[in-house]
């Protein structure tokens, strides 16, 4: 081993420590598995060892394959190769885990002949999530030790299992103290260092459970719609159980290396390092000093104001929330203890944890009680003049320092913030509804707001578990913005003959949760008619006018059972019909790319527009806005992903041919031959 190598030995008796120190993660890079493979042949080497005992420095156990080296030629040992000559060595071979050992680390542990982890320690086979499978042997050894129906949870969804689990389940052996670790799994290695024979998981039979893996296809079909890799996994999982292991590890390597060239791995794994550069500001050291944040304070506790609460809630943050009357008080306060307790009873939280929670939370009808908070939240309705006067109190109430942020969706926070006498202190904070689920967090940079208070919104975000992408200020800002071209477009194509069921039916088919009419109905057709409940100048309206808001009135671009199941309505019908005749509007065959095009194209249009503009740092984050704020399909990347996919310079040719003005940016790059 050379001096720079993260691998190093150390003789402790009997035993060989391995130990790795590969900041930030432990990723088995070529330079790890180099490193083990010498440690291998240390130990094989010299009769004085009887065991080897492996453990990682810094914060984790290896937490999988290095991804960064996924797009290049590959470079001996490879992983598969080193957890099979771990798995066949001579000599006791003990896994000490803390952190998270996943993907390529858990096969690592799953090569090793024993396993003994803190209780804090996870176990995962998260490749699912990078479109891919574990492919160093994790399909074929994690059947044989923990049974067909946990390896099929753990590797078609992806998500870890605690220690405790895994010591349940079989596959950690021993649990060690959270703080002793390496003296634990010392002790371990000298009681196994003579036992005889070695226990070895590929020696093990997975036993054939043809009804489990057909109950788990069919209870995960939705979860796992258009989706590649969970179906692999589910295909090696099972040829586990009939292969022998040489076989099996064959079959699975084959079908890894067809899922590491497909489009929808590729898509993932952009979407991993997208999410990661996202909280990264350009122009902003890493290293500014952030304000404290002790107590944040909400106004509002309507739809928004309740869920961005439970966020600090939830985080220990203790806060204050904000009412003009007590009944909306006790209605919203109300409301946040609700979701708690269905928390609890689906065994999420304890009754502590909600009691806790809700003990975290003062409610009051004075802005003055606000003057101790560090962030303050507005969640008041959306109207400028409002929101002038609310930032305008602030600004008398607000102790120096206090971040003053606001939850518009799409007004000017740069005015906002002029209507106080500290713009610096004033950003966006832009929640997506139902708050306390979403994971997008729009952080919204005014002209004046200051470096730090925009660092320690982007900190706050991770603390509270959102994924936080930096917006400039425009309407709507990135993912709104976005959002305009596709529904009035969508609208269009109602009046050309398409209908709300066929443009919804390609979104779905797309990959998204739901499409346009099924958002609109979901959200309410009403947002924004009450205004001038007079006027009836789109379908929309007409549909508002008629009390048809959507889901919550059981009516809306469908209709809706007892059950919210929607069906084609034969009202809506009859009133688009109406609006065609009244607009002259020239009917066609619409085709699903039409759709595509006119729906999908024009977003991407937008998303260059919004670069080019600056208002968003990078193309990638418009990606990370559209997969966490609106369900844009993760294994499709993100829209402006997704277009280098599908090729720009056919986004230019469906836009012209359909019409619309190509973003300058958009057509630089496609005459490029260049992606975002
Ligand atoms: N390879 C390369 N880099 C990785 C990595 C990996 N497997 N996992 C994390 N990193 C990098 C991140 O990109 C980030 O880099 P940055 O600081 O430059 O942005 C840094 O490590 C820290 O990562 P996080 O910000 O995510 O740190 P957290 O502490 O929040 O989370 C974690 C740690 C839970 C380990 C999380 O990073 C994670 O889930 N990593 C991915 C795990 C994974 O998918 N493993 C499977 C890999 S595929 C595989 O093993 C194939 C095999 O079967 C053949
Ligand atoms: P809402 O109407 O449900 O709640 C607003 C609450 O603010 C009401 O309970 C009202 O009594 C209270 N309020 C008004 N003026 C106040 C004042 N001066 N002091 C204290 N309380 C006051 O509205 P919602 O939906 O929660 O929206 C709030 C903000 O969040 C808006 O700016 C909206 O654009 C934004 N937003 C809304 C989303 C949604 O899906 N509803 C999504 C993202 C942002």
């Amino acid at each position: 081993m050379t001096d720079t190598s993260p691998i190093s030995t150390q003789r402790d008796g009997d035993i060989l420590i391995v130990t790795s120190d590969n900041p930030p993660v432990n990723a088995l890079s070529a330079a790890v598995r180099t490193g083990i493979w010498q440690a291998l042949d240390e130990a094989e080497g010299d009769d004085g060892i009887k065991a080897v005992l492996l453990i990682c420095a810094g914060k984790t156990w290896f937490a999988g394959a290095d991804i960064t080296e996924f797009t290049k030629p590959p470079v001996e040992p490879l992983l598969p190769a080193m957890v099979e000559r771990m798995e066949g060595f001579a000599k006791p071979i003990i896994a000490a885990v803390h952190g998270t050992a996943l993907g390529g680390g858990c096969e690592t542990a799953l090569g090793s002949h024993y396993r003994i982890a803190v209780p804090s320690a996870k176990f995962g086979t998260p490749e699912v999530k990078l479109g891919l499978l574990p492919g160093a042997g994790g399909t074929q050894r994690l059947p044989r030790l923990v049974g067909v129906p946990l390896a099929l949870e753990m590797t078609a969804k992806g998500d870890p299992i605690s220690a405790k689990q895994a010591h349940e389940a079989g596959l950690v052996d021993r649990l060690a103290g959270e703080d002793s670790l390496k003296a634990d799994a010392l002790a371990f290695a000298n009681e196994v260092a003579a036992a005889r024979p070695i226990p070895r998981v590929g020696e093990k039979d997975a036993t054939a459970d043809a009804k489990a893996i057909e109950d788990f296809k069919a209870k995960n079909a939705k979860r796992f719609r258009g989706q590649l890799a969970p179906a692999a996994n589910i295909d090696c999982v099972e040829a586990a159980t009939r292969l022998p292991l040489a076989e099996g590890l064959q079959f699975e390597r084959d079908a890894f290396m067809k899922l590491m060239f497909s489009p929808q791995s590729a898509a993932l794994r952009h979407i991993f390092f997208a999410e990661r550069k996202a909280s990264k500001i350009d122009g902003i050291a890493p290293d500014i000093k952030l304000r404290k944040i002790k107590r944040v304070g909400v106004i509002g506790a309507g739809t928004m104001g309740g869920g961005i609460s439970m966020n600090f809630l939830s985080a220990g943050i203790p806060v204050t929330i904000v009412e003009m009357k007590q009944e909306a008080l006790d209605h919203g306060t109300g409301l946040i203890r609700k979701n708690y307790e269905a928390t609890a009873k689906k065994g999420r939280m304890t009754e502590a944890q909600v009691e806790a929670a809700m003990g975290a939370l003062t409610p009051t009808l004075k802005m003055e009680d606000l003057s101790d908070c560090d962030l303050i939240i507005e969640a008041v309705f959306e109207n400028m003049d409002v929101k002038k006067e609310v930032f305008g109190k602030l600004d008398k109430i607000a102790k120096p320092g206090a971040i003053l942020a606001s939850n518009t969706s799409y007004l000017d926070i740069n005015e906002i913030a002029a209507s106080t006498s500290r713009p610096q202190d004033v950003l966006g904070l832009h929640f997506f509804s139902p708050a306390n689920i979403m994971k997008l967090l729009e952080v919204v940079r005014g002209d004046k707001t200051a470096n730090d208070v925009l660092a320690t919104a982007m900190a706050l975000a991770k603390t509270i578990r959102k994924v936080a992408v930096v917006a400039g200020v425009c309407y709507g800002f990135i993912g709104n913005r976005m959002l305009i071209p596709r529904q009035m477009e969508a609208m269009k194509l109602l009046m050309e003959g398409a209908t709300p069921a066929r443009v919804d039916k390609v979104h779905v088919d797309f990959g998204m949760p739901m499409g346009p009419f099924q958002m609109s109905d979901l959200a309410g057709v009403d947002i924004g008619w009450h205004r001038d409940p007079n006027r009836i100048e789109s379908i929309r309206d007409a549909l508002a006018a008629e009390g048809r808001w959507g889901q919550k009135k059981g009516a809306g671009f469908y209709d809706y059972d007892a059950n919210r199941q929607p069906s084609e309505s034969p009202r809506v019908a009859e009133i688009i019909e109406d609006f065609r005749k009244k607009s002259g509007a020239e009917q066609h065959e619409i085709t699903d790319q039409e759709i595509i095009e006119r729906t999908l194209y024009t977003m991407v249009n937008e998303g260059a527009k919004i670069l080019a503009e600056g208002k968003a740092q990078r193309a990638s984050d418009i990606d990370v806005v559209w997969v966490y704020g609106y369900g844009w399909p993760p294994y499709k990347g993100g829209p402006m992903f997704w277009a280098g996919q599908e090729g720009l310079k056919k986004i230019v040719e469906g836009l012209e041919k359909n019409g619309f003005d190509v973003a300058p940016l958009l057509r630089e790059k496609a005459d490029k031959g260049e992606t975002f």
